[in-house]
């Protein structure tokens, strides 16, 4: 049987990413102590106020068909406290909610782009992006970043690329994978490139509460964007709250309501229950959620600080979110072949840098999603699992000075990938 050419446009690498997240869950199933930090699922309950407010709900007979755009009061609730955080002056109207950051993602991109319109992406990027701008047979252009600065975007990088082609830059900062935020001055400039080519900006904000060093930026605060950003964040990371599949768009009210077709076409809406949880977890500085935020500190320090004394890994301190960006090149393996042996060897899941761009070579991704003591745990295992291949380097220099490698020995090392 035959299915649409959209099937294999959203069948990208994004996809392949996980392969060793499965092989992980398999070790797993299998009674092999794995630590999992290949991906960025909170390992924290969700705040106890938040789940008996949904519960309420559910009692009092909130299992109807919701509005569709959002329930008024937890579109009142994000617009304020967006207002708050931004300065950006949004009301109930420029919100609507959508099961989650990635489903508001994929409905933006929808509303904004036709097939062959270029998007400006920084790589390495959050894996489906790929497939999101795919399902509407527009082309990623990656601008890559550099890790030497800190894996921020280079505004110049992003005017070479544009075209008359382009349509939009899709940013993500705090940054997944690297945790790198963007300045205020960094901001400005992209702006100032979007309004004089007259881009859309689609600015997914999902990490912002998870910012441990400087100001979040929200770009539709600045002069001449709001017009011309769709700002997207959801409860998943800030609240532990992944599983209610709660996010939501801010734009300019034509795109509201050109996202409110979308959604009747596709979803109708989320669970009026899940709204009213939503709604209670805004509405109150919840202890829980400050004291997540202050753990994942916590987390980011302790990796920093021991991955960055052990020989062969050089850890790049995220401005925030949820992850560590690791350079393994110094122990001759590509990350992904590290992250094998790693995973192998020494129980430890976590992503290849490769699976989020090229500019991302040669580095793991950690996430920073267990206990202290597990994550310090983890640490040591990354040491081990260093030292072991920079052993075997010097060893193989000692032995074979001539470089006369033997046989058995070259086709280990061409297995993984030095
Ligand atoms: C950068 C980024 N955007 C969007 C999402 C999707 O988040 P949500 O759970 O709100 O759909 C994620 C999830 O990991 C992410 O890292």
């Amino acid at each position: 049987m035959r299915y649409s050419a959209l099937t294999q446009r959203i069948a990208g690498d994004g996809a392949a990413a996980w392969q060793i997240h499965d092989r992980a869950l398999e070790l797993r199933a299998q009674g092999v102590d794995v630590l999992l930090l290949s991906i960025g699922d909170p390992d924290f309950d969700t705040p106890r106020p938040i789940v008996q407010a949904a519960i309420d709900s559910l009692l009092a007979g909130d299992t109807h068909y919701p509005e569709v755009r959002g329930s008024a009061g937890l579109r009142n609730s994000i617009a304020r406290r967006h207002r708050q955080r931004s300065g950006q002056v949004v009301e109930a109207e420029h919100v609507i909610v959508f099961p989650g950051a990635q489903c508001a993602v994929y409905s933006v991109v929808q509303c904004l782009l036709d097939p062959g319109d270029e998007v400006i992406v920084a790589e390495p990027m959050y894996v489906t992006y790929e497939g999101v701008i795919g399902a509407c047979a527009a082309t990623v252009v990656a601008v890559p970043v550099r890790p030497e600065n800190g894996f921020r975007v280079d505004p110049a990088d992003v005017a070479a690329r544009i075209t008359p082609k382009t349509r939009a830059i899709l940013l993500n900062s705090p940054n997944n994978p690297s945790g790198a935020s963007l300045s205020l001055p960094i901001w400005q400039a992209l702006a100032e490139l979007c309004i004089r080519h007259d881009l859309w900006l689609i600015s997914d904000e999902v990490y912002s509460d998870l910012l441990f060093e400087g100001e979040h930026i929200s770009p539709a605060s600045l002069p001449g964007m709001a017009e011309r950003t769709a700002t997207i964040n959801s409860l998943s990371k800030s609240h532990a709250m992944s599983g209610w599949r709660v996010g939501w768009v801010i734009g300019p009210k034509p795109m509201a309501d050109h996202l409110v077709n979308l959604s009747l076409s596709m979803l109708f809406g989320i669970p009026d229950f899940v709204q009213n949880a939503a709604q209670l977890a805004l509405d109150h500085d919840l202890p829980e959620v400050a004291s997540m935020r202050e753990e994942y500190r916590q987390r980011r320090d302790l990796v920093c600080s021991s991955l960055g004394q052990c020989p062969g890994l050089r850890p790049v301190r995220p401005d925030g979110g949820m992850f560590v960006m690791v350079d393994v090149r110094q122990t001759g393996l590509s990350a992904q072949h590290f992250a094998e042996r790693l995973l192998e060897g020494y129980g430890v899941s976590v992503l290849a840098g490769e699976a989020f761009g090229p500019s991302a070579a040669g580095y793991i991704r950690i996430g920073l999603v267990v206990d202290q003591t597990r994550l310090a745990d983890a640490c040591r295992r990354m040491a081990l699992c260093a030292a072991g291949l920079l052993i075997s380097q010097v060893t193989l220099a000692v032995t074979q000075p001539s470089g006369a490698v033997s046989r058995g020995c070259r086709s280990k090392l061409a297995r993984e990938g030095r």
